[in-house]
């Protein structure tokens, strides 16, 4: 363990990376998937249980913790990692892009975003001095610069401005986060599928300086395809020493696709919230635990998963509580779906240095093309 916040690649394979990221609260292994725990929780696991599936770090949400608790109320009662039982690295998300989803709730000007609460209707404002303010309450390790984005599609005029505005927020969130050893501030490339744009906005990001740069503007309704094609050129465009994060990605298709093309962390909320609707991802592609087909099927949802969802129950179990609409069932689907997600991450660690991505891609898809039997 480090005192100092460093990224160290180990191995390359084409454009796929492995390599680690020291942070004083342990080490990050690459690529690494976050699961989500948006509100000081990941829905339904304890954090020793989240740790289990192979996690090194969780994700939190400026935008939902200042809301609700409060980001001084955190603080008061020791920081985030206390708050929730994490001791681990947490990364947060800045919140311009949670309150930009908002639509009708918020109103945007050149010096930050006010917003109404989805919970309560009252007034807030973030701008980048106040979400790095929020991010050090919090405690956060990897704080991300605050910046905002359109939805796609976007006229090329508007994919411009908001880029340029998020890169004069990304200096000024650089400005207001200082110098803090130990905790990473990551600047978030904009630019939607202009590669032009990408490129000015990259350009902008490393003459300001970051610990990390993250690929924000994806996986907002441009497909697969349109997202690939964008990270054809996107992390390349990055420095190369540095850690590259896709932001709120993906299916496991799209995080194995990413790290292809060289990706080093990612998160989304896939695991998690598909658990809790029944929805099960497994090495032969995606399970709906409710259809019927379940009912009377005594096998586990893998037969080759170790996770205690997949040691103990049957389909037929999952069937039965996902339908009651038993807690366990989200439990039981959540913790299968991350420790599936990290064993995907651990195949791919496992492969790069080997020089075996290529063959272990080719295998992943070829059983997911096989179909859930
Ligand atoms: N989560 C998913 N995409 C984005 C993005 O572009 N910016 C931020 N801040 N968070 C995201
Ligand atoms: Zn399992």
């Amino acid at each position: 363990m480090s005192d100092r916040f460093a990224f160290s690649l180990d191995a390359t394979d084409g454009p796929a990376r492995t390599g680690r990221i020291e942070t004083p609260r342990g080490t990050i292994r690459t690529p690494a998937f976050m699961p989500v725990g948006t509100a000081g929780t990941v829905k339904g696991m304890l954090p020793g249980s989240v740790a289990e599936t192979g996690a090194d770090v969780l994700l939190g949400n400026t935008y939902h913790l200042m809301l609700r608790p409060g980001a001084e109320r955190i603080a008061r009662l020791g920081g985030l990692h206390k708050f929730m039982n994490w001791p681990g690295p947490i990364l947060t998300d800045s919140g311009g892009f949670q309150v930009m989803s908002l639509g009708a709730l918020r109103k945007l000007d050149p010096d930050g975003v006010t917003f109404r609460s989805h919970i309560d209707g009252s007034r807030h404002r973030l701008t980048p001095e106040r979400s790095m303010e929020i991010q050090r309450l919090l405690g956060s390790d990897i704080v991300m610069a605050f910046d905002e984005c359109p939805a796609l599609p976007a006229d090329r005029a508007r994919i411009a401005s908001s880029m340029r505005l998020s890169m004069e927020w990304a200096a000024r969130s650089r400005e207001a986060f200082g110098d803090r050893p130990g905790h990473a501030l990551f600047g978030i490339q904009q630019g939607g599928l202009e590669e032009d744009l990408r490129a000015e906005s990259a350009e902008a990001l490393r003459a300001i300086g970051f610990d990390g740069y993250a690929v924000g503007g994806l996986a907002v309704g441009e497909g697969q395809a349109a997202m690939f094609g964008c990270l054809d050129y996107a992390p390349e465009q990055l420095p190369a020493d540095k850690p590259r994060y896709l932001m709120g990605v993906g299916k496991p298709d799209d995080i194995v696709g990413a790290v292809a093309r060289g990706i080093d962390m990612m998160d989304c909320v896939l695991p998690t919230r598909s658990g809790r609707t029944g929805q099960a991802w497994t090495r032969r592609g995606q399970v709906n635990i409710r259809n019927a087909r379940h009912a009377d099927d005594p096998r586990p949802l893998d037969e080759h998963c170790t996770c205690p969802c997949c040691r103990g129950y049957s389909r037929a179990y999952l069937h039965h509580v996902s339908r009651a609409k038993e807690m366990i069932a989200g439990m039981l689907l959540t913790w299968h779906n991350l420790h599936y997600y990290q064993e995907i991450m651990a195949g791919m660690r496992a492969a790069i240095p080997a020089g075996r991505f290529a063959a272990w891609e080719a295998e992943f898809h070829r059983l997911r093309a096989e179909g859930d039997i």
